[in-house]
């Protein structure tokens, strides 16, 4: 991999927040209204990696905090669309709703079953939509919480009642578990979340800030190779690489350490608030070191900054709803309480949505 320098530098500018969205200007406010989640039935520990590569334990809990992960299964019938349908009928049941109800479908994933018919579509179908409005959004493990955005505003707008909103991978397609992809075969795992806003008359509910950022400069540190043609100058062609995915570890690391400092920072000063206002920070599972950072630098206790990664590893764009239907079905989240979803990933992407639920 190129060893360019930190990513970090380039997102330390001090990027205009998006104005809160938030209470006022709109007749309608968003509630979140029901979660689920689903994951792969095949449970891998770090002890399953020890037999297939070159690895310990030790060193994956050491430096990830992960003991294990699920994957898909073929010949289980675990598609991205399948995990995605699942989250889905939770979540839907636990909004009280039906699939009719649901006017529109949307789903954050970099691991579509097929180039199309997108994920969303699919999901639609098996649940049975009233031919629900369905789209894929592909912001790698920032897709759930860019959608989150997104589903808001058209809900607040007044345009959509009841939306699907879905983050769901399958990136252990893409992952090589043998000595040779170590680096990163034992960061990830599959799996599932979703949730449903729905249009509320209580103009308090919903966001009170958001951000969405990209730099594609840094996509040389975190990517996928289709071809020959697509590895950023200073990363040796090598056929065996094609269609696994490629990371520059420690520059992400640096660039999720600061990018998530930065991103809380930017997301309670564009809301008006302090760190301790907010009840739940709900961030992208890619390192429990990276969280812990996060944690110590806002004085925050655990029970506020949520960590699940020890049992699912890095689901991408799952992860951050798998943290939420956890706390949420575990009556954590309680009715006006803050919410901060926050994560980064491939692309370079990053992105926040605080709520007030
Ligand atoms: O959502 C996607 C975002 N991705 C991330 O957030 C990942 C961010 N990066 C990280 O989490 C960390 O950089 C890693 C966990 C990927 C790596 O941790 P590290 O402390 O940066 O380790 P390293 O890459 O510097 O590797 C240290 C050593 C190397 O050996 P030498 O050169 O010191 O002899 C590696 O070859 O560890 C070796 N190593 C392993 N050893 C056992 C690398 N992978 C493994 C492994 N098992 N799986």
């Amino acid at each position: 991999m190129s060893s360019s320098p930190s990513v970090g530098a380039e997102t330390t500018r001090a990027a205009p927040i998006q104005r809160p969205t938030a209470a006022g200007g709109s007749r309608f406010g968003v509630r979140i209204s029901g979660s689920g989640s689903a994951i792969p039935q095949t449970r891998l520990t770090n002890k399953d990696l020890e037999q297939l590569m070159d690895t310990t334990d030790e060193w994956i809990t050491q430096r990830t905090g992960i003991r294990t992960r699920h994957v898909f299964k073929h010949d289980l019938g675990e598609t991205t669309a399948r995990l995605a349908t699942q989250a889905s009928m939770a979540a839907v049941a636990d909004a009280g709703l039906s699939p009719s109800d649901i006017d529109l479908v949307i789903v954050a994933s970099m691991t579509p079953d097929a180039p199309t018919p997108s994920v969303s579509c699919m999901v639609s179908s098996a649940l049975g939509t009233q031919k629900a409005g369905a789209m894929d959004i592909n912001a790698a493990c920032s897709g759930f919480v860019y959608c989150m955005n997104v589903a808001h505003d058209l809900i607040r707008g007044g345009s959509y009642r009841n939306v699907l909103v879905i983050g769901a991978d399958r990136i252990t397609r893409h992952v090589d578990f043998s000595t040779y992809g170590r680096a990163t075969a034992v960061l990830f795992g599959d799996g599932a979340g979703a949730v449903v806003l729905r249009r509320t008359d209580d103009d308090t509910k919903g966001l009170i800030a958001q951000a969405m950022f990209s730099d594609g400069s840094g996509a040389k540190h975190l990517y996928i190779p289709a071809s020959k043609a697509d590895f950023p100058d200073g990363d040796a062609f090598e056929e065996r690489k094609i269609g696994f995915v490629q990371m520059n570890g420690s520059a992400v690391f640096k660039f999720a350490v600061g990018t998530f400092s930065r991103l809380i920072e930017q997301t309670l000063e564009s809301a008006g608030i302090g760190p301790t206002d907010v009840d739940h920070y709900v961030c992208h599972q890619s390192n429990a070191r990276i969280l812990e950072a996060a944690r110590e630098r806002f004085g925050l206790p655990p029970e506020k900054l949520h960590v699940n990664i020890d049992r699912y590893g890095n689901t991408v764009a799952a992860s951050v709803p798998l943290v939420f239907d956890e706390i949420r079905r575990a009556g954590r989240v309680r009715e006006g309480h803050k919410v901060m979803f926050l994560a980064f990933g491939a692309g370079l992407t990053w992105g926040s949505s605080l709520w007030q639920v």
